[in-house]
């Protein structure tokens, strides 16, 4: 069988399974199993282990659901220069993962490729299951309906209301307005600008503009939530108070996926997982606080301090 055959939604459907297998899988050979079958699962058993050593982002959690998956992903805009050049990693439903590295490293193009705003030159992606490469152009929409984007830019409506923003992911669903109603208020309170619901988003300050992005990503309960430099134009306080509203979010049970350059940041998040890219390539990847150690060490070693 070919372990990447998809059905039309491009949904592979042996490479979800092993990554997130059911126990059974896992705790030894059920008895009536033919053992063609048990040794293809002991296989797929192999495989995910391997994909996460490849990656080097360990689980904490026993379950593991991946909700992002890449494996050895090239992408170029044309010329001969990668903005990604192998990149393999995994974040699996409920983690908090940064994506640093300095300017042109490839953290905008990494979220480009994940809710398909551009197309891999080489290589798998997987979200939720979905393979974006066998994804036909009719399955975007169904695909972005489980991601919410934050852009660096907001990207807001900014001569409509607050309120508007945030419903218009509601209304292009197709959700009832007694819903939309009930929803967007939740989410505004959430974000902490239920008190500015009427307010036209041209009129609000940058942290306020982020907090409508952060709600507007949010309102259709994606599985998934990116962010492209979140905090970049804010300053310390906000930024702190952002991060925590990301934090929330994922404490709910969202998959956060955070690029930044501020190094700071990840440091505060207890348990975050961190990838760092240099010039398109995974560089280090890992647990954050135990990765960004290494990494300082590194640097105050190279530069002769140690
Ligand atoms: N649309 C595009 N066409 C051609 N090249 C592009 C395009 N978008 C990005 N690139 C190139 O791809 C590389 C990675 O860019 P990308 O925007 O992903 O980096 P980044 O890490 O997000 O940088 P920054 O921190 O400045 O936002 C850069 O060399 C950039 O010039
Ligand atoms: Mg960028």
């Amino acid at each position: 069988m070919n372990p990447l055959e998809n059905d039309t939604l491009g949904r592979s459907r042996h490479l979800t399974c092993p990554l997130s297998a059911p126990a059974t899988y896992r705790s030894g050979t059920p008895r009536n199993q033919h053992p063609a079958v048990a040794r293809w699962h002991a296989h797929l058993r192999d495989l995910a282990t391997a994909i996460h050593e490849i990656s080097g982002l360990e689980c904490s959690n026993s379950e593991r659901l991946p909700m992002i998956q890449l494996y050895h992903v090239y992408k170029a805009y044309g010329g001969e220069q990668h903005a990604l050049h192998d990149v393999t990693l995994t974040a699996d439903k409920g983690d908090f993962l940064f994506i640093t590295g300095p300017s042109g490293a490839g953290k905008t193009t990494l979220l480009k490729l994940i809710f398909c705003a551009e197309q891999a030159t080489r290589g798998q992606l997987l979200v939720d299951g979905i393979n974006l490469q066998r994804l036909k152009r009719s399955g975007v929409p169904y695909l972005r309906r489980k991601i919410g984007v934050v852009f660096q830019d907001f990207k807001l409506l900014g001569e409509r209301t607050v309120f508007a923003n945030v419903g218009l992911t509601l209304e292009v669903t197709g959700r009832p307005r007694a819903y939309i109603e009930k929803k967007v208020r939740q989410i505004l309170r959430l974000v902490g600008l239920d008190a500015k619901e009427n307010h036209l988003c041209c009129r609000l300050s940058g942290g306020e503009q982020q907090r409508v992005a952060i709600a507007r990503a949010v309102a259709a309960n994606p599985i998934i939530v990116l962010a492209d430099e979140p905090t970049g134009n804010l300053d310390d306080e906000i930024t702190l108070e952002i991060l925590e509203l990301f934090r929330e979010i994922n404490r709910r049970g969202t998959t956060v996926v955070l690029a930044t350059h501020n190094r700071e940041l990840i440091g505060k998040v207890p348990g975050a997982k961190v990838v760092i890219l240099r010039q398109g390539q995974l560089v280090a990847a890992g647990v954050a606080r135990q990765v960004m150690a290494q990494r300082s060490a590194l640097e105050i070693s190279s530069q002769g301090v140690l």
